[in-house]
């Protein structure tokens, strides 16, 4: 069995990755890589190291109930000096990263700006090259672009997934007076700038679900990076699918669907038409083994416009609806807390939504 990377995510949003060799615990792969968790029995005892498993396969012993009862293991505590990942996995801790990360805060990384190009009125798409050794992050996280010798820091989500030794690509909406946008206006390829992170409790679960996204302007950049990573993954379940059937029987009809990928209907919305973005992307993505439906909603639709006028939470349609299925929202606060409205009035458990919120300038600004 190989490795299997684990991604450690504290209170303050910052995270820590290492990975654990075949039957280590995820408490001894963390201080194998200098990561320093809340431990103190280590048999399974005492507690505390309990944290939320949000995703991955692993293997938690017989741990005794005083140190973790029925309740918290359904609801997906465990203990990390028992759990024996089984393949990739991430853990929620219920404290900072000050209190783990002897090494101190995530580095800032020197980069060069290596693309930019307008993609939508006022919405650029940028590549950043970081120097250094690679830095993984999770599809949906952000990061903090410093430009301008550190004066000027952003956030924004990654729109890909991570691959080693390729720029971190961002879509950034360019704002009236703006530092950053200004900032952006004048760029050219070969800029300096800085990268930190990665950041962020907004990430792809397991995709054991259907998924619905709803995306609010670059909103839609964390989307991208979740259905990268699955157009990423599908596309290798897939050859080995094909790979199997050179052995095996060939399946019945009924599932090509199934082997065509994760089901993502994806909701995306905008002030104008002329500010959508990402429809080659999701071309490309959707060709790549995803099962992917998307829709537009604009605010102010022009005379030739064919699709939904409003919000895009006009969008959420009961018939579309399965209580069952993981929510991403990521968009302004208003349309997080339209959305959020929606789905708990048609009684989708607060446990399937996931939403990143972000404001128009400062740090957060997308
Ligand atoms: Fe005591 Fe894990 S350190 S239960």
């Amino acid at each position: 069995m190989p490795e299997a990377a684990l991604t450690f995510i504290f209170e303050d949003s910052r995270s820590a990755r290492c990975s654990a060799r075949p039957g280590e615990t995820a408490l001894a792969a963390a201080r194998r890589a200098g990561i320093a968790l809340d431990a103190d029995c280590m048999e399974g005892a005492c507690g505390t190291c309990k944290a939320q498993a949000c995703s991955g396969a692993f293997d938690l012993g017989d741990p005794l109930e005083d140190a973790l009862n029925n309740s918290e293991r359904a609801s997906g505590l465990t203990l990390l000096c028992q759990t024996v990942p089984q393949g990739d996995c991430v853990f929620e801790l219920p404290y900072d990263s000050t209190r783990a990360m002897k090494r101190g805060p995530t580095p800032v990384r020197p980069a060069t700006l290596v693309a930019i190009a307008e993609v939508a009125r006022d919405v650029v798409r940028i590549e950043v090259l970081a120097e250094g050794p690679h830095v993984d992050y999770l599809p949906g996280q952000y990061a903090n672009v410093q430009v301008a010798d550190g004066r000027i820091v952003r956030s924004y989500s990654m729109a890909t997934r991570s691959v080693q030794g390729a720029p971190w690509v961002f879509y950034i909406r360019l704002l009236a007076g703006g530092a950053m946008s200004d900032w952006l206006r004048g760029a050219t390829p070969g800029a300096r700038v800085s990268i930190e992170g990665p950041f962020g409790h907004f990430y792809l679960r397991d995709p054991q679900h259907p998924i619905v996204m709803v995306a609010g302007g670059t909103g839609l950049a964390p989307m991208l990076a979740m259905l990268d990573h699955l157009a990423a993954t599908q596309g290798q379940a897939q050859n080995d699918a094909q790979d199997q059937t050179q052995t095996a029987p060939q399946p019945p009809a009924n599932a090509l669907s199934g082997r065509r990928g994760q089901q993502v209907l994806l909701l995306v919305g905008a002030g104008s038409e002329d500010e959508l973005f990402g429809a080659t992307e999701l071309k490309r993505l959707q060709s790549h083994g995803v099962a992917l439906e998307w829709r537009h909603a604009v605010v102010h639709p022009g005379p030739t416009w064919q699709e939904a006028s409003g919000h895009v939470t006009t969008l959420l349609r009961e018939d579309d609806l399965d209580r069952s299925s993981d929510y991403y929202l990521c968009g302004p606060p208003a349309m997080i807390e339209a959305a959020r409205d929606w789905l708990s009035a048609h009684a989708v458990p607060s446990a399937r939504i996931h939403a990143e919120r972000f404001i128009a300038s400062g740090v957060g600004a997308r």
